[in-house]
């Protein structure tokens, strides 16, 4: 079953439309990285998911019911913009008092059960001002996660984080939806980061979804390359294209080859004309690199 599913979403604000025709599947378990530069429509995107703001036209559709459907609604976890917390009292104290907000049941046992997922369990007593940033990521992760969701919608929850934030945040998350079975629809422009995280993938532009992939189907688009030098590279680049489907210089001066060959051949292929390799290696493209092609191909260069 799908968790979130969007067809031919549009939303405009005036005359600026926001999110157009955008269509989105985000099956049940994944952790899903919804990639975009600021302003490509993510946030408005989750805002409708949570019906925070209401779509101007589509449909959505979480555990294949309307995203309006109020016993669907209360499975939704919601982290957008940072939580409302007060700087001088504690973590607990003010997590009590989202829980009231809430009217959740139980809140004493829910609250160490969710600080307890995000790893918080030891500074519950800490004012809010007190944490580091990447507790308070975790405190708005431990908000969204009160009532037991299904689904949590989050949105740049890693910004800033240092490495240390970050690998604890990855825990959290598949955790949350590994050993849980919960959701997660996370939005982020820290491509590098969220390789590690995702499972499932979703690349929006000036509101349109551009691609969606698995990280399977990622691993096999960000193919291995070859990239090396030799002395004269000009004709290397010339002797490699008449023979190789993709070579292209990068920015740190070596020729890739994209198309999957032994880097003995290509030595041998170069010295067989004359031209001896000073340096050759074998690599992969990261999201990163992927995401600037496949933007860049958007761009019809
Ligand atoms: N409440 C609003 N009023 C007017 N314009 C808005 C509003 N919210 C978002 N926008 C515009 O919609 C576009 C998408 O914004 P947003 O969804 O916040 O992007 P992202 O989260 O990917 O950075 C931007 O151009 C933004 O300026
Ligand atoms: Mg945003």
């Amino acid at each position: 079953m799908n968790a979130i599913e969007i067809r031919n979403l549009n939303k405009s604000f005036g005359s600026k439309q926001a999110v157009r025709n955008l269509n989105m599947t985000v099956p049940q378990g994944a952790i899903y990285g919804f990639i975009g530069e600021n302003g490509s429509g993510k946030s408005t995107t989750e805002k409708i998911i949570c019906g925070l703001i209401h779509e101007n036209s589509g449909s959505i559709k979480l555990y294949c019911r309307d995203h309006t459907d109020p016993d669907v609604r209360s499975r939704i976890g919601v982290l957008i913009e940072s939580p409302g917390c007060f700087p001088n009292i504690s973590v607990w104290n003010n997590m009590m008092i989202q829980a009231t907000n809430l009217g959740i049941k139980n809140p004493e046992k829910e609250i160490a059960r969710v600080l307890k997922t995000v790893r918080m369990e030891g500074a519950a007593s800490n004012k809010f001002r007190n944490c580091s940033l990447g507790m308070k990521q975790r405190i708005g992760i431990a908000f969204a996660l009160l009532g037991d969701p299904a689904l949590l919608v989050l949105d740049e929850p890693i910004n800033g984080l240092d490495a240390d934030g970050m690998r604890i945040m990855r825990e959290v998350l598949t955790d949350i939806t590994q050993k849980d079975g919960r959701t997660v629809l996370i939005s982020s422009h820290i491509l590098g980061e969220l390789e590690k995280i995702a499972t499932h993938y979703g690349i929006i532009r000036h509101g349109q979804m551009v691609k969606e992939m698995t990280a399977q189907e990622l691993e096999v688009n960000c193919r291995t390359y070859i990239a090396l030098k030799t002395g004269d590279m000009s004709r290397t680049k010339r002797l490699l294209q008449s023979r190789y489907a993709r070579v292209e210089e990068d920015e740190s001066g070596y020729l890739r080859i994209y198309d999957i060959v032994p880097s003995q051949e290509v030595v041998r292929f170069l010295y067989e004309n004359g031209i001896v390799t000073s340096e050759i290696k074998s690599a992969k493209i990261n999201l990163e690199e992927y995401y600037v092609d496949l933007m860049q191909e958007r761009e019809g260069r």
